[in-house]
């Protein structure tokens, strides 16, 4: 098939990890390298969309051509960069592995090592940037979030994603497995899409932009739904 046109169409995506700060030179992140995120950038650019691509800590990547680059740090940041590119944007998509916690407080200078034993470090809750994008929802916008699971004894990822769909109220979830070395940091990606109404399918191992493929293919068809 054709790769279905985003001519016209203005995507918000957020990529790579954030980084919350304990002290001028330490943070507390996490393992997202941006690929995934530059790779629907990538997709959705050579699909003829218009593409703001907010980026947190990434791997060494080429910023896609066309595409706006936003930098940010902390979750706070990114959530607001992506309020404001939000409210004029068709199409978001959450692709950023985002703290769930920020410690506390700051400490304005380097945490000096002593011979007491260290501090616990207190921590607080980031807003959920999602969820917030779901509630100001634009009349016609499709908001895509991505689940970043792993299963255990009593649930799987692909139930995990589905409650995770359910709790977070966005048109669409891609449920990745991860640990044991999947999809972070990798040049690949399978998993899961999960649409609001109910539909799953299926998104079989290969590249990142396959998978970045699988996922404008499924908005395109909403965004034509909807018209
Ligand atoms: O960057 P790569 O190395 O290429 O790896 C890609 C990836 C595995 C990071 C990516 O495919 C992925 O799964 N991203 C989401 C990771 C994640 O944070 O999942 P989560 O289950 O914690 O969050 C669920 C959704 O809510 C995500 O869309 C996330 O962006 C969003 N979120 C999470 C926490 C928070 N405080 N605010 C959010 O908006």
């Amino acid at each position: 098939a054709l790769p279905r046109s985003l001519e016209g169409v203005h995507v918000a995506i957020s990529a790579g990890g954030t980084r919350e700060a304990l002290d001028p030179v330490r943070f507390i992140g996490n393992r997202s390298s941006g690929k995934q995120g530059y790779a629907l950038a990538r997709v959705a650019a050579q699909r003829g969309a218009r593409v703001t691509l907010v980026a947190g800590n990434t791997a060494d990547l080429v910023t896609p051509a066309g595409v706006d680059l936003v930098r940010i740090g902390s979750a706070v940041e990114l959530r607001d960069a992506m309020h404001k590119i939000a409210a004029d944007a068709d199409v978001v998509v959450m692709a950023a592995a985002v703290a769930d916690f920020r410690p506390v407080s700051l400490t304005g200078h380097k945490i000096k090592k002593t011979d007491a034993e260290p501090d616990p470090i207190a921590l607080t809750k980031n807003p959920d940037i999602l969820k917030e994008l779901v509630s100001a929802r634009r009349d016609g916008q499709v908001i895509v979030g991505f689940a970043a699971e792993t299963g255990d004894e009593t649930t799987s990822v692909l139930d995990y994603g589905r409650a995770k769909l359910r709790r977070k109220g966005c048109d669409l979830l891609v449920v990745n497995a991860v640990g044991d070395g999947k999809a972070f940091e990798q040049e690949d990606n399978a998993g899961w899409l999960l649409s609001a109404d109910g539909a799953e399918a299926a998104i079989p191992h290969g590249s990142k932009a396959q998978l970045a493929s699988a996922v404008w293919d499924a908005v395109t068809d909403r965004l034509t739904r909807s018209q």
